[in-house]
């Protein structure tokens, strides 16, 4: 895979924007994150591992592909990843899902982690960690050494808007995590939020402030 993907699929496009409207009320703001999530997951999961099992169709027996290895490891980056878990877990029934938790000291914008849960055997998964808003990529980057740490060797991250500079921090930090995104936004401003953006995920999908 490459570092990153950008799924410029124009259903994907056309939700997002919808997403970035600042007149788009909070049910329907969820409601999109969870179908883009879905589609995103869908591009995520593109190489994944399948084997074959033998089984009878109406007609004959077949070797029929089937996903092969432990079960997916869906990782939270609280708490806005949470509204991308719901969309990733009707296409991945079976995925286990972990969370981790930080929060960005606004004077400083680093990380600083206030919990943290993950399913076992985390070097047999592919881990999935997801965040809506890849921005300094401090958060992020933190969460994939927490990751690693755990034991986590196939990790990808999946976001819905990425920043330039998230992306190279995420590069810098960790070159062997792809990063898929259905967009890339022109840059940050001086509080750390993704311009153009969609403003803070968390408060848009929570209706907090
Ligand atoms: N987190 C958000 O929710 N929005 C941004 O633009 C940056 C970080």
């Amino acid at each position: 895979m490459q570092h990153l993907t950008i799924v410029d699929h124009p259903l994907i496009q056309h939700k997002l924007t919808l997403m970035r409207d600042r007149t788009s009320s909070t049910a329907l703001f969820r409601a999109l994150l969870r179908e883009i999530s879905q589609l995103l997951a869908y591009e995520i999961t593109r190489d994944l591992p399948v084997t074959t099992t033998r089984i009878d169709t109406p007609i004959e027996p077949m070797d029929a592909p089937t996903l092969d290895g432990r079960k997916l490891a869906l990782i939270s980056i609280l708490r806005a990843g949470n509204g991308m878990l719901d969309g990733m877990l009707e296409l991945i029934p079976s995925a286990r899902v972990g969370f981790v938790g930080l929060y960005r000291d606004e004077e400083t914008l680093q990380p600083v982690e206030y919990y943290f849960k993950v399913p076992d055997l985390m070097d047999e998964r592919v881990v999935i960690a997801v965040d809506p808003m890849l921005a300094t990529g401090n958060s992020s980057a933190a969460a994939i050494d927490r990751l690693k740490a755990a034991g986590a060797r196939d990790i990808r991250f999946l976001c819905l808007l990425a920043s330039p500079e998230g992306v190279a921090r995420m590069k810098e930090a960790h070159p062997d995590v792809p990063i898929v995104t259905a967009a890339l936004d022109a840059r940050l401003n001086e509080k750390g939020y993704i311009v153009p953006g969609l403003g803070d995920a968390g408060d848009r999908m929570f209706g907090t402030k």
